[in-house]
């Protein structure tokens, strides 16, 4: 099998809306394994099918490295259904290496999705579940973190994103 990249800012795909899955077929359970082998070897704790090229809706989360009670969990089509409250944490993005910042979302979201074995199931998450949640779901419509980041921090650092875009023009 080919080396797994995740994709970087700069590369266009992660501007792209993914599409809804039909079918929980092999290509999605190959789909889900090669973001769960991604996601491990870069240690993050959530990632995008559009961050490994894939333009499908599908995302993973994974807060076993950080909650002992978690598993990883995958989400095919979620939809939030519901958010509320206002939190800012530190946040990185596994396509911004090296960028952590502090961002304002919801502290709580309700989200359906379909697991890997076809059931749909809907799950209420605070804390950093919820800002792994949202973070992947703006992955599938082409939103990134950057966006929610205030003028002042995006311009402070314009120079590490100009760095960031052209490398990922290099690789
Ligand atoms: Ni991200």
């Amino acid at each position: 099998m080919a080396e797994l990249r995740i994709v970087t800012y700069g590369d266009p795909v992660l501007r792209e809306t993914s599409e809804p899955v039909d079918e929980i077929n092999q290509e999605v359970k190959d789909l889900v394994s090669d973001l769960t082998d991604a996601l491990k070897k870069a240690r993050g704790l959530g990632l995008s099918a559009v961050q490994i090229g894939v333009l499908k809706c599908v995302f993973i989360v994974d807060l076993t490295a950080v909650d002992l009670t978690e598993t990883l969990r995958v989400f095919i089509n979620p939809e939030i259904v519901e958010t509320s409250g206002e939190v800012e944490m530190e946040e990185g993005c596994l396509s911004f290496p090296g960028i952590y910042q502090k961002i304002v979302r919801p502290s709580h979201v309700r989200v359906r999705a379909t697991s890997l074995d076809g059931n749909e199931f809907e799950i209420a998450a605070s804390g950093l579940a919820a800002r792994a949640v949202l973070h992947e779901y703006d992955h599938l419509e082409g939103k990134l973190f950057i966006d929610r980041m205030s003028s002042i921090t995006r311009t402070l650092l314009k120079g590490r994103l100009r760095k960031l875009a052209r490398d990922s023009r290099a690789a």
